[in-house]
């Protein structure tokens, strides 16, 4: 859905208040703008700016299917949108920062971790647009569905590995949950080992300790996660709370 802004009065009254999808698109669609206007040269023909406005629109598109495919909760992830406690700051220092390879994001129940990193692969699609950028589009797994769809049972079971093997930035979301069966434990060891050789980032969310990750799915592959990671630590109570005043 596209929004003409300039057409409206900005009075608080006339803003129309946006679902959490469009508030992401606009985000996101704005900040690519701001990026190509950047990396452009001055648009001084009719057709140059045509050329430009096409490319927007382009990429408009492809926002837009890639947040739809955001489930309803996260769809509202932005940088803007998180709170102090989330470590907005440093989230987004990772990206640019090439020596830190995996972030790990650990902490309690409810504490925004998956939040957290949906901002950050939408960090992520902004600069894969960019000329020369190090990402192309990201990939956000929960683990226990990533292992489910690698199933050989699965007919696109090798699509999806050679996605989350070969994608600039995986999201790794909730580890901790995923059973470790041989057969599971067999495909994150491939897959630590691939990312953690080709140097690709990836961003693993949990609420477990690294003792209890180890005992979980070995040594060796998650020693090839703490390789060249960071971790930041999320406290505090559940975000999840009833609704009272309904
Ligand atoms: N900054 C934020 N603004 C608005 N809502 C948020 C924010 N951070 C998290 N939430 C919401 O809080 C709830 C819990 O967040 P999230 O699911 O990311 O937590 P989690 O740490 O991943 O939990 P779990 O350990 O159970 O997977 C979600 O409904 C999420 O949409
Ligand atoms: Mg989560």
């Amino acid at each position: 859905m596209t929004m003409d802004f300039t057409q409206l009065d900005l009075s608080e009254s006339d803003w129309p208040k946006l679902t959490d999808a469009q508030h992401t698109i606009e985000y996101l669609v704005g900040r690519v703008r701001i990026q190509q206007e950047a990396e452009w040269p001055p648009l001084t023909t009719d057709r140059e700016r045509d050329l430009f406005d096409n490319r927007m629109e382009r990429i408009r598109d492809g926002i837009e299917r890639w947040v739809s495919q955001v489930p309803a909760e996260f769809q509202g992830a932005t940088f803007p949108n998180l709170r102090d406690n989330q470590h907005p700051e440093r989230l987004r220092r990772w990206l640019d920062t090439p020596k830190i390879q995996t972030l790990w994001i650990a902490g309690g129940v409810g504490n925004g971790k998956t939040f957290c990193a949906y901002a950050i692969a939408g960090d992520a699609l902004v600069r894969s647009y960019g000329k020369d950028s190090r990402f192309n589009c990201p990939v956000v797994m929960n683990t226990v569905d990533m292992l489910d769809q690698l199933k050989p049972s699965r007919d696109d079971h090798e699509k999806i590995w050679n996605r989350v093997r070969g994608t600039d930035l995986l999201v790794l979301d909730d580890l901790g949950a995923a059973r470790p069966t041989d057969w599971a434990i067999e495909r994150l060891y491939a897959l630590a080992d691939h990312r953690s050789s080709a140097r690709k980032h990836t961003l693993i969310t949990l609420n477990r300790s690294f003792p209890e990750l180890k005992d979980l799915w070995g040594g060796p592959t998650v020693d090839r996660f703490i390789l060249n990671s960071g971790v930041i630590d999320f406290r505090g109570s559940s975000l999840r709370q009833p609704i009272t005043n309904w």
